[in-house]
């Protein structure tokens, strides 16, 4: 499912991690942030409109890749995957977890920080993780001391990832892509500056 998920993502340097308030927000941002070059999204579960939210992306934005975030259990993996989630981004790692994914044919990107962490992921058969939150837990240097330990996986770093140092995580051996909510601030959602956020998106899409 690895191969499946990096397929999705398409070298695209950095995903959009999103909290959408407002349903009517959606399908603009997702526009923009596609327009802008980062085709690939991911809703975080929360608010209460995320899943709205999801659906309405996928029926009308058709260049877009949406994934759901923040996904905590399995049954909001369930509810994720019947929305039309192209892959499910969870902060941490749990047994439930694991399983509710190793049934599923939609791809989970699982937070995993600690060696054992990543080890209970690795045992899964997961060997793509997320890394957060990735500035506050030890950011770029504790990521590059992972690398030589756990050779065969690689990471999403998210959590405090901005323009200033996502190109510390994107020049690493073991980073993919980066996340961040950065590409669509709250108050450019909430003006409809979706210009603006497509204008961040095109600077974002160009890193690595
Ligand atoms: C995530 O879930 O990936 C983070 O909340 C994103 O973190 P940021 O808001 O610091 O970019």
């Amino acid at each position: 499912k690895t191969e499946k998920l990096l397929s999705l993502l398409d070298g695209q340097p950095v995903i959009p991690v999103l909290k959408i308030e407002e349903a009517a927000h959606a399908v603009p941002l997702a526009r923009a942030l596609a327009k802008g070059g980062l085709r690939v999204i991911e809703i975080t579960l929360r608010t209460g409109v995320a899943l709205e939210s999801i659906r309405r992306v996928i029926g009308e934005v058709e260049d877009a890749v949406v994934g759901a975030g923040t996904i905590l259990d399995a049954r909001q993996f369930e509810e994720a995957a019947h929305a039309g989630s192209k892959f499910i981004v969870s902060p941490g790692v749990t047994r439930e977890l694991l399983a509710a994914a190793g049934d599923s044919p939609v791809p989970l990107l699982p937070g995993a920080i600690t060696p054992g962490e990543i080890m209970m992921a690795r045992e899964a058969g997961l060997d793509f993780l997320k890394f957060f939150p990735a500035e506050q837990a030890g950011g770029a240097a504790f990521l590059k001391a992972l690398a030589s330990p756990f050779a065969g996986i690689r990471f999403c770093p998210t959590g405090g990832i901005t323009t200033a140092n996502a190109r510390d995580y994107l020049g690493l051996p073991n980073v993919i892509c980066v996340g961040g909510s950065w590409v669509a601030p709250d108050a450019m959602v909430k003006a409809g500056d979706w210009a603006g956020i497509e204008k961040l998106a095109r600077e974002a899409a160009g890193m690595k």
